[in-house]
């Protein structure tokens, strides 16, 4: 039999289908009752899309690319965690609630899931996809290292899990496709890993432009610098080392693990390439997304 600490008792709870950490929906009243305020900036992606590089990005530019200022606190504190929940500690809602505005925010929830007062405050949303067998690959690694989600079990096994949706925060292919369909009608900036890693300098600047900020060429070039792969994971602000093993174990996987594309083809098998690339066309086929899978 397992010992105790190696069986993780932790189970996801679903909202409308999709599957959340439970104290997420322990709190979902909360969280769906959420006050967004005009000038909020929310962040926005599917697990393990590059959430803590565009995060540093952000605030990069929001600090005018001042090293100091981005050293102020962990990442997970800079921008409020919407849907995050830990009792006794304030939720992500009660820290936003706390910040000053303008705020920048950060969520993973799908758009039917969203806090309804983004939509009618008519927000700014910066959304990063990244390609479904990397998104993939990444999630694995960091469902073996979380403590705080259920076993992922083998990497077959998790093949099944993520295909069928039933991973905390649901199905990639529904959540992609939920903010492409609306992007033109909000103010979403759609940003791609694969672009990012391609031309992080061009993707910063589209951010900036997103944010109305103008920073020198100079400024630019820093924060390219800065927010590369092996600067953040370096980094202790950015690469979660402060977070405890109890919650993250960075023994068994690194959390800042490769940042690269085209990870996937070091773990899909030929025949599961094949089923995959089935089930993408059958989930995905009539929207105009087009994602890179090897730079
Ligand atoms: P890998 O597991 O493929 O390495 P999130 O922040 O949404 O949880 O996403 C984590 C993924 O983004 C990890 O992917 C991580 O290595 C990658 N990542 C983090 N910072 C990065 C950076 N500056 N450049 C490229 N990839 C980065």
């Amino acid at each position: 039999a397992l010992t105790p600490e190696l069986s993780r008792q932790t189970k996801l709870k679903e909202v409308a289908g999709i599957p959340l950490q439970a104290p997420t929906v322990d709190n979902w009243r909360q969280i769906q009752t959420f006050e967004a305020k005009p000038d909020d900036l929310l962040i926005c992606t599917y697990p393990k899309s590059g959430t803590t590089w565009i995060q540093e990005i952000v605030d990069m530019i929001e600090q005018n690319g001042v090293v100091e200022k981005c050293r102020r606190a962990i990442i997970q504190h800079r921008h409020p965690f919407i849907e995050w929940a830990r009792p006794p500690q304030p939720s992500g809602v009660d820290k936003a609630n706390e910040m000053p505005a303008p705020r920048i925010l950060r969520t993973h929830l799908p758009t039917q899931l969203l806090p309804p007062s983004f939509w009618t405050n008519n927000c700014k949303f910066l959304y990063v996809a990244r390609n479904a067998k990397d998104c993939m690959v990444s999630y694995y690694h960091f469902y073996r290292m979380s403590q705080v989600l259920p076993e992922p079990g083998t990497w077959d096994e998790y093949f099944e899990t993520f295909i069928n949706g039933k991973v905390s925060w649901g199905s990639w292919f529904d959540h992609v496709k939920g903010w492409w369909e609306i992007r033109d009608k909000y103010q979403i900036l759609f940003l791609f890993y694969e672009d990012m890693k391609r031309n992080p300098k061009h993707e910063i600047q589209k951010v900036m432009q997103f944010m109305g900020k103008n920073l020198d060429e100079d400024v630019v070039d820093k924060i390219v610098l800065e927010t590369s792969f092996e600067k953040m994971k370096e980094n202790p602000m950015t690469n979660r080392s402060t977070t405890p093993k109890s919650i993250l174990d960075q023994s068994i996987s690194p959390f800042m693990r490769k940042g690269t594309v085209g990870d996937w083809k070091n773990h899909f098998t030929v025949a599961q390439n094949e089923r995959f690339d089935e089930i993408y066309k059958q989930k995905m086929g009539r929207t105009s997304l087009n994602f890179s899978m090897e730079l």
